[in-house]
């Protein structure tokens, strides 16, 4: 029998526990959080008193989903970080608590390492390839943007990453521009369906090896916002669907072209993406389209895969599990970006 592993997950604002069985999904449960919608963002300490109020019904639903009893766990995994302390140190505390009460082992999961395996999780009835060693990561979300290579379940580089705001933080910071509600991504992506791409021109940034820079095509909006509102001041009203597909094929252009560039200087041709954004309609169209024409291998997850969810904190849990790097009830949470070769 496969070991069976409880992941839960509770780095920013959702609250997610899963169950494996060896790399086969029982169950996936997630509670979002409703309440920062109104704010326009993230309130840190909003987000740990609703993690602190679902912790304990999204796991036993987990469990109960599974079919499975406590005494069947093998390891709890535990999102380590990065995110954000107060919303880490609930999941790492019931994680301890669980652990001791149950006398198991626990494993620390950094949450990027989970987004970029989330591409090994089998479900039945669903059985899909799996990328291989090595490939490539696009890894995009309202906290991180990176290419990372992949030499296996346990080993990732970090080839470049951005030097200032995350994509999704673009997305969202457009939205926030646009008055178009938070989180943004979602709301862009959908309007841009409506709109023409070619329409208006933002600020490239021209940054050096397969780093990548969003600040500045956000502050070409702005300028752009600006000027053009001065002159008319219906100018969002009357332009939304286009100014929506222009800015986010431009965030697309600059992802791709790194990712292009990464491929071509590694010669790696199975390459992932994975993150919040990756459930963007045009980057998931854009990233086949350019496999097809580059010959790479793609693999696009699942929407219920991209945004931060438990069963990826099960999944990488599982691959330490099985080195056997397992943790001491001591581990603390970190909020900054862990480095991938702890
Ligand atoms: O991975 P994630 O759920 O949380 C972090 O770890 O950051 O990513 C959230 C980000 C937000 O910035 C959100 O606006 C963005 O993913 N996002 C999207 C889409 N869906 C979510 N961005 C563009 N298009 C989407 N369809
Ligand atoms: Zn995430």
């Amino acid at each position: 029998m496969s070991e069976i592993i409880l992941g839960i997950e509770s780095s920013c604002d959702d609250t997610s526990a899963a169950v494996l069985q060896g790399e086969y999904l029982l169950s996936n449960v997630m509670a979002s959080q409703e309440v920062h919608r109104k704010y326009g963002g993230v309130v840190p300490e909003l987000a740990s008193r609703a993690h602190q109020q679902n912790i304990l019904p999204v796991v036993n639903q987990a469990i109960a989903d599974a079919g499975i009893s406590l005494s069947d766990i093998d390891a709890i995994a535990y999102t380590r970080g990065p995110g954000l302390l107060g919303s880490l140190l609930v999941g790492t505390s019931f994680a301890k608590g669980l652990a001791i009460s149950l006398d198991k082992p626990m494993v620390d999961v950094n949450h990027l390492q989970g987004h970029i395996l989330s591409h090994f999780i089998k479900q039945k009835g669903k059985e899909e390839p799996s990328p291989a060693f090595p490939f490539l990561a696009l890894l995009v979300s309202g906290g991180h943007s990176q290419i990372v290579r992949v030499d296996d379940y346990l080993h990732f580089e970090v080839l470049g990453k951005t030097i200032d705001d995350a994509v999704g933080e673009a997305f969202d910071k457009c939205a926030k521009l646009l008055d178009l509600g938070y989180p943004g991504g979602p709301v862009v992506d959908r309007l841009a369906k409506l709109g023409d791409p070619s329409r208006f021109a933002f600020a490239k940034p021209q940054i050096s090896g397969f780093d990548y820079s969003f600040s500045g095509v956000k502050t070409s909006l702005l300028y752009f916002l600006r000027d053009n509102i001065a002159q008319n001041e219906n100018f969002i009203q009357e332009n939304i669907n286009d100014i929506c597909a222009s800015f986010q094929r431009t965030l697309i252009d600059v992802l791709m072209n790194k990712l292009v560039k990464a491929a071509k200087a590694t010669g790696i041709k199975d390459i992932v993406i994975g993150g919040g954004v990756s459930a963007n309609s045009e980057l998931r169209q854009r990233f086949v389209e350019e496999g097809v024409k580059r010959g790479w291998r793609t693999f696009v997850p699942e929407f219920k895969f991209t945004t931060d969810n438990a069963a990826m904190i099960a999944i990488a849990g599982l691959y330490k599990f099985r080195a056997g790097l397992t943790c001491g009830l001591d581990a603390s949470p970190v909020s900054r970006a862990l480095d991938f070769s702890k």
